[in-house]
């Protein structure tokens, strides 16, 4: 796998039009590349990744205009919502044209498309005349890379080549909307908060698979919602406690390499080993760090790490739903 720089985009650009796959970095979190219309080349991501072949992609654009010819039956609310949030860390679902290929959408009839706010990804799109599909360039189940040392240790030997654009600003992967029905559903916060496209489109629900495991009976909208994720290899457990309980928790705890996945405040009063994802007061930060705080508990040799449980309000959302996912939506109550 060749390491490319920002001036290297011609390069990149070549090997995707060739069919290749690139990782490249965007504000949330680093994509693995290739040509969305290609149905090869998209293939092949979901053979790099050992993603189920039921999980759809989302594909990147470079202007407001790709989605003239990806897209059908545009609702009002997508334009209100670009205009806003666009090039940023949004998605959104709409009815497909037929240009785009079912290995893209799984057969769903739907295109998933953000236009992302990172030059070095709107370079290269740019630079192909084509539109991306990519998914987070990780390992399917791990947690989503944020740097190329993350790309580097799920991707060796797999992909053509990653574009290094240091560590993404955001951490955390878009948040997913879905426009194709009355109200706009959010099925997976991220970089935006839902109070923001509320602000915007006024009535917005949440699908319920955000708070808590989708039930196996119910047909998930978004494939995506039904696997295990951001998983390292040490266990995640979270822990509904206040910040004294926890670290008695941890500070009794007599399991062998537990750790606590804390933030910066508890460090001082914690005795067990620990990785912090930064402070509890600063949501961007938790959200930037979580991820590779994740890998690095496996880098120390965890075998399992307690969390304590983030808000479910604005930002802490997205951290919520992330942490939730890796710990398997397992929760242990403290009692008071
Ligand atoms: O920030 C991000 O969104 C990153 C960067 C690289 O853009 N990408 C990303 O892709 O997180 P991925 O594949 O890891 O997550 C995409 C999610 C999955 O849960 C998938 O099921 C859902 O979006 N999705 C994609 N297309 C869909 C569609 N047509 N309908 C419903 N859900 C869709
Ligand atoms: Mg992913």
């Amino acid at each position: 796998m060749k390491i490319l720089g920002e001036n290297d985009i011609n390069e990149a650009c070549n090997i995707l039009k060739s069919g290749g796959l690139v990782a490249i970095p965007t504000e949330t979190v680093y994509g693995l590349a290739a040509n969305a219309l290609n149905k090869k080349a998209v293939k092949s991501i979901f053979k790099a990744k050992g993603r189920p072949p039921d999980n759809p992609l989302i594909v990147h654009i470079s202007s407001l205009q790709d989605i003239n010819y990806l897209a059908c039956k545009i609702p009002e609310v997508y334009y209100k919502l670009a205009e806003k949030f666009w090039p940023g860390p949004l998605t959104m679902i709409l009815r497909c044209s037929s240009i785009v290929p079912d290995e893209v959408n799984c057969g769903l009839k739907t295109i998933a498309v953000r236009f992302p706010a990172n030059n070095i990804a709107v370079n290269i799109i740019k630079g192909c005349g084509f539109p991306l599909a990519a998914p987070s360039a990780n390992l399917s189940g791990k947690p989503s890379p944020t740097s190329v040392e993350h790309v580097i240790e799920d991707m060796q030997g797999r992909i053509d080549a990653v574009v290094d654009g240091g560590i993404c600003k955001i951490g955390v992967e878009s948040t997913v909307v879905d426009l194709t029905g009355d109200i706009p559903l959010v099925l997976r916060p991220g970089g935006i908060t839902v109070n923001k496209i509320r602000e915007i489109v006024g009535k917005v629900n949440i699908h319920s698979s955000i708070y808590g495991s989708l039930n196996v009976n119910v047909k998930p909208v978004s494939p995506g919602m039904k696997y295990k994720h951001y998983s390292p290899k040490a266990k995640i457990r979270i822990i509904d406690a206040n910040q004294n309980e926890y670290i008695k928790f941890m500070n009794t705890c007599k399991e062998e390499r537990a750790f606590a996945l804390c933030n910066d405040e508890d460090i001082p009063f914690l005795k067990a080993p620990f990785v912090s994802y930064g402070s509890r007061f600063d949501a961007a930060q938790q959200a930037r760090n979580l991820f590779g705080a994740l890998r690095r508990l496996d880098a120390l040799g965890a075998a399992l790490a307690y969390a304590r449980i983030p808000e479910r309000s604005d930002e802490g959302l997205a951290l919520y739903n992330r942490l939730m996912r890796a710990a398997g939506f397992e929760e242990i109550k403290i009692e008071h």
